[in-house]
């Protein structure tokens, strides 16, 4: 499925996506950019005309892995004679800014998540060899304005991003620098986003935004009024024929209104699955990263949404080890991680970040400290984890086919709670939504046996 407008390719780009999913999205957009000037998507940077690496600076290692990545870069540029382009995206670019073309000169352009649009400008900048390589700019109303209303899809789930930035500032965390303050679309930008995806046989969409339910969007013209909430988006984009599934992605606990919480028992549409990071169980812990609510705060939430969901599939974001995060404190994030129960979650060791208000407090934790409980915590994840994917063996559950499975003559697909699905099944049901027995369960995945096409005959 792609975009008919755009001439047949006659230069190749490799794009390298790291972190969030807003990356992913990120990466996506800039491909539709690429494709009316000649540029097709390739699988690696071998022979490329143009590499964009689409980096994520959130942790230390992260950045790093760009650097790495340019050293291997620079080799396959050697080949082509220098001729390929290479550009730096998303947050390190806006972080590092010039300093990436200093530290490593095998950089053409630099360019921060507000300035994809300018891609097609500042190759062709590249090739006259003359203006500026560096556009890291916060304009993302300009972003969303001017690249393609049409976007091409790649299968029957897609991402759609309704705001960008936080201005939570949570204190270990560089979004609300390098991302910039929260800025969310008009309904009616998305709704049509939406339409189009549908269009192209779009059946699930995953809403995004650094903060995603702190949306606040221009309400429809027609209607005028006052900003619409997220809650009320959903429930709007759930009317449009062909969206089967609505999700979102990432949540704040302090921006989780009752409406949105309602909308999850309400609109069969919103998938039983919310991603809502805590990040420490502990409220000491959770102040010194201006996290905005307590603990029990957060339990309440989450019971709140059960009442609404009894059947939601909950995932969260851990830190660990960050500063004056003591046995005790580390303890009532296990506490906490027992009395939710999780389908899934993200941990990681707490890390430095330059600019950031955590990176200059006292009390850092040992690395070797961080790492044992980086390991308790982990191991009791994947318990809780495989014991949910577990509970599925024997139910029947709609599974969305987004492919061809591994094996020959085995689909694959995505459960309503987010878990990858295999069954022996035909490819040509990719973007169907069928009945499918779980029989077996992994920490990472279901397997099962085709009950029921629901809409095809087979
Ligand atoms: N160190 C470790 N983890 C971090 N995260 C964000 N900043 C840091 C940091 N400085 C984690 C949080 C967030 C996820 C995207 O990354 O858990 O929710
Ligand atoms: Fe970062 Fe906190 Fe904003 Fe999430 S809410 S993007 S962790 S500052």
């Amino acid at each position: 499925m792609t975009e008919t407008t755009s001439p047949k390719p006659t230069k190749k780009v490799f794009i390298k996506t790291y972190g969030c999913q807003m990356n992913v999205y990120d990466s996506e957009r800039m491909k539709d950019v690429l494709a009316p000037i000649g540029y097709g998507p390739v699988d690696g940077p071998e022979g490329a005309d143009l590499v964009v690496l689409n980096t994520c600076h959130i942790r230390e290692k992260a950045t790093e892995k760009v650097y790495s990545e340019l050293g291997q870069i620079k080799r396959q540029k050697a080949k082509t004679g220098g001729k390929m382009i290479v550009a730096v995206a998303g947050c390190v670019a806006q972080a590092e800014g010039e300093e990436i073309m200093r530290r490593a000169p095998v950089v053409d352009l630099v360019l921060g998540p507000q300035a994809y649009h300018k891609l097609p400008e500042m190759i062709a900048r590249v090739h006259r060899n003359t203006g500026e390589r560096l556009e890291t700019e916060f304009d993302t109303m300009e972003k969303f304005d001017a690249l393609p209303k049409q976007r091409s899809v790649d299968g029957p789930v897609a991402y759609l991003s309704v705001q960008e930035g936080c201005d939570k500032f949570c204190t270990f965390c560089v979004v609300p620098y390098t991302r910039g303050a929260e800025l969310s679309r008009p309904v009616d930008d998305i709704v049509m986003e939406a339409r189009n995806l549908a269009a192209q046989g779009v059946r699930e969409i995953s809403l995004l935004g650094q903060n995603v339910n702190a949306f606040h969007g221009a309400a429809p013209q027609v209607e005028g009024g006052e900003d619409w909430t997220l809650g009320q988006l959903c429930r709007h984009l759930a009317k449009i024929g062909g969206i089967e599934r609505i999700r979102y992605t990432t949540s704040h606990p302090r921006d989780m209104d009752d409406d949105l919480i309602a909308a999850h028992g309400d609109t069969p549409q919103m998938q039983p699955f919310l991603h809502l990071p805590v990040q420490s169980g502990s409220d000491r812990i959770l102040k010194a990263m201006n996290r905005g609510h307590t603990a029990d705060e957060y339990r309440e939430i989450i019971r709140k949404v059960r009442e609404a969901q009894p059947d939601v599939a909950l995932a969260s974001d851990f830190i660990v080890g960050f500063p004056g995060e003591s046995d005790e404190d580390f303890e009532a994030t296990m506490q906490l991680v027992r009395d939710v129960n999780y389908a899934i979650a993200y941990s990681f060791k707490y890390s430095p970040r330059p600019g950031t208000p955590a990176a200059e407090m006292f009390g850092h934790v040992p690395e070797d400290v961080k790492d044992a409980r980086l390991q308790a915590l982990q191991k009791l994840l994947r318990e809780q984890q495989t014991a949910f994917n577990k509970s599925k063996i024997g139910q029947t559950v709609p599974v969305l086919v987004t492919g061809r499975g591994r094996l020959e003559g085995q689909a694959h697909g995505r459960s309503p709670w987010m878990q990858a699905v295999h069954f022996d099944g035909p490819a040509e049901l990719t973007g169907k939504i069928v009945d499918v027995k779980v029989n077996g369960a992994t920490m990472s995945s279901l397997s099962g046996e085709l009950i029921r096409a629901r809409e095809v005959a087979l």
